[in-house]
């Protein structure tokens, strides 16, 4: 145990097949935040290889997109952050990253899961019409390119039932009614983003951008949507390169930017 009372353990992990993503194993009891630690890790002198995962059991201050709190019970879920260093990538194209996270994630998760499981634009893992896990993705820069990416995943895994303000939330368990192995799902995770960021890393963007697209929720389907506080018809026609969603209202196509547009669930 460390001074500060955790345990921190490193893994020269060898149960992992891919060859660099999750190769460097450092499992944290408790934690405020992955994303936190990991980039904590990145300030200090000590450089970190790339593939590194910073694997928590519980987080006491779990952090979502826009501003929001990650609630995970303790022990039954996948909480992690991991290290790329996409510097091939410049900041406009930084989309291509989220793209190829969301997809590694649903590749992995698609033999256990099937084909309900989506991506919801731009990042959220859904199964039917509801919310799996999540990502959050910090970009740290240098110039126009990206040094290092601190790409924080959420996964409910095991986890039997959620509290009244986590909405909308489900667990594999929920589905599937029965426990995975954390460590496993892990590997199998870390393996398929790898696969993919090597497509990206070795310029296939258009491969990469046609998978993503053919798992997006609710493309070309009818639905409700809300922007500027007016509900309107519409489906999603697809994204832009640079990551906007793009909504044909049945005259012309809307492009939209995160927090411009809702998803209205009837
Ligand atoms: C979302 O709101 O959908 C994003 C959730 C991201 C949660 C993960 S859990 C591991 C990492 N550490 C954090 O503090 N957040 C991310």
């Amino acid at each position: 145990m460390n001074a500060i009372g955790l345990y921190i353990i490193t893994l020269q992990n060898n149960i992992f097949s891919g060859l660099f993503v999750g190769q460097n194993l450092i499992t944290i009891q408790h934690v405020d935040s992955t994303n936190n630690f990991l980039k904590n890790l990145l300030s200090n002198s000590k450089p970190v290889t790339e593939g590194t995962v910073i694997m928590a059991e519980s987080q006491y201050a779990g952090r979502g997109q826009q501003q929001n709190r990650w609630h995970s019970e303790p022990g039954k879920n996948l909480t992690f952050s991991l290290l790329l260093k996409p510097v091939f990538l410049p900041v406009t194209q930084q989309f291509d990253l989220t793209r190829a996270i969301s997809l590694g994630i649903i590749e992995a998760l698609e033999p256990i899961l099937g084909e309900r499981l989506k991506i919801k634009w731009p990042n959220d893992i859904y199964y039917g019409d509801k919310k799996l896990g999540g990502m959050l993705i910090e970009n740290l820069l240098q110039g126009a390119l990206i040094k290092n990416a601190v790409i924080g995943i959420g996964l409910n895994i095991n986890q039997d039932a959620f509290p009244p303000h986590v909405a909308n939330a489900v667990s594999v368990k929920q589905i599937l009614h029965r426990d995975y192995d954390l460590r496993f799902i892990l590997s199998e995770i870390c393996k398929n983003i790898e696969a993919v960021y090597l497509q990206l890393r070795s310029g296939q963007f258009d491969v990469v951008r046609k998978a993503y697209l053919e798992r997006l929720y609710w493309l070309n389907e009818v639905k409700i949507f809300k922007a500027n506080g007016r509900l309107f018809e519409g489906k999603i026609a697809g994204v832009q390169d640079n990551g906007l969603l793009v909504i044909d209202d049945g005259g012309q196509l809307l492009n939209f930017n995160l927090k411009e547009v809702e998803f209205i669930n009837r």
